[in-house]
């Protein structure tokens, strides 16, 4: 069994990152797990209110969530040809110090992989560009054995979140089940 968690970069309901999960979900074989984690609760870093008030739970849980996997999945959007801030800051949270874990324990040689969909042509390779020098600081085990980019992402998913794309659903198997073999290494 390989545990893997998936956080979606978007507060969206409607999100197409989250959708993109979703259907990670439904295609994951048999002995893979995917568990989705969520940003929301997660407040905007505040040094001052860490020293007063410590880790907030919404951040404790989520670093739980990462502790408890074999990899972690990063489902990002693009915005401004970069990474989202509420995705960013939930990761700098995730870098504190806390009784929970540390840099070493939470990312240390952790399976990372990185996959995102945007309505626009390019499928979020910019901002999956961006995440790499911070997953490198955070000493991360990233897979780039595959890279999930999907664009026109309007056309991708239908009206209710699903994921319609024939071509894009066997992409998505395969990134998946590729990037489990490399947790499990
Ligand atoms: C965007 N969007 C966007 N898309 C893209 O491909 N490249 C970009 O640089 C940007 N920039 C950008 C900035 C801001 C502030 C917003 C709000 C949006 C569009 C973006 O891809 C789109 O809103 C997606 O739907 C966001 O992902 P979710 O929420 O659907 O997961």
């Amino acid at each position: 069994m390989t545990r893997i968690l998936g956080i979606s970069g978007s507060l969206r309901a409607g999100s197409f990152n989250t959708a993109l999960l979703r259907a990670a979900q439904e295609v994951a074989s048999g002995d893979i797990t995917l568990e989705l984690a969520t940003l929301h609760g997660i407040p905007l870093y505040d040094g001052d209110a860490e020293s007063r008030d410590g880790e907030p739970e919404a951040v404790a849980a989520l670093k739980r969530q990462v502790l408890a996997s074999d990899g972690v999945l990063l489902c990002t959007p693009e915005y401004n040809n970069g990474v989202p801030g509420v995705f960013k800051n939930a990761i700098d949270w995730l870098s504190r110090t806390s009784p929970v874990g540390d840099i070493p324990s939470v990312f240390g040689g952790r399976p990372f992989a990185l996959m995102g969909a945007s309505p626009g042509g390019f499928g979020t390779i910019l901002s999956q560009a961006h995440w790499l020098p911070v997953l490198k600081t955070l000493g991360v085990r990233l897979w780039s054995g595959e890279k999930l980019l999907v664009s026109r992402a309007g056309q991708a998913f239908d009206g209710d979140g699903r994921l319609v794309d024939a071509r894009v659903r066997e992409q998505l198997a395969a990134f998946l089940a590729g990037f489990a073999a490399y947790a499990l290494r």
